[in-house]
């Protein structure tokens, strides 16, 4: 009975636990699982080395406690000019992993080609375009600057400017 009890007890906190801190445990998991890349922290910078990345590859880093999404396009994926980080003349979809909606964190398909949000059935293309459901803009591209083939999260580089229109 007492054995019983504790299991209630334990499943219970268990519960609990999922419920209230969900979010930052999902964040931190996918950080440990899909973050080999080595990166540099400080003063809100993250420093990805994306030279490592193979086309196709899809990668999820944080960054100021955010998701961001990294996916390299291979050579069937669609280009989008407006969009696309290009790196070492590589395109790069790379956005606040956070579906525009209601701010539930999108999973990437890969046999979909696409990122889908389980929270109400939004959809994104490979360039993180809204096309389907209730996100009502394509997921933000987070400020960034480009050095060599590294990614510079937090810093408003040229070629920043240049997509999100301040050029
Ligand atoms: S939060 Fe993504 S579709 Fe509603």
């Amino acid at each position: 009975m007492a054995v019983e009890q504790n299991r209630r007890d334990f499943l219970g906190m268990a519960f609990g636990g999922v419920a209230a801190v969900g979010g930052v445990f999902a964040l931190g998991a996918m950080k440990q699982t899909w973050d080999p890349l080595p990166s540099v922290q400080a003063a809100g910078f993250t420093t990805v080395d994306l030279s490592p990345m193979k086309p196709g590859e899809f990668r999820t880093i944080e960054w100021r406690k955010k998701p961001i999404f990294i996916l390299k396009k291979d050579s069937n994926m669609e280009k989008n000019g407006n969009r696309d980080v290009v790196v070492d003349g590589s395109e790069y979809t790379v956005v606040i992993g956070l579906c525009t909606h209601l701010g539930c964190i999108p999973a990437w398909k890969p046999n979909e080609q696409k990122f889908h949000c389980a929270c109400h059935g939004g959809d994104f293309d490979v360039s993180g375009v809204n096309t389907f459901g209730p996100p009502p803009r394509p997921m933000d591209i987070p400020p960034f600057k480009i050095e060599g083939s590294k990614l510079v999260l937090g810093e408003e580089g040229p070629e920043y400017d240049k997509l999100v229109g301040n050029a």
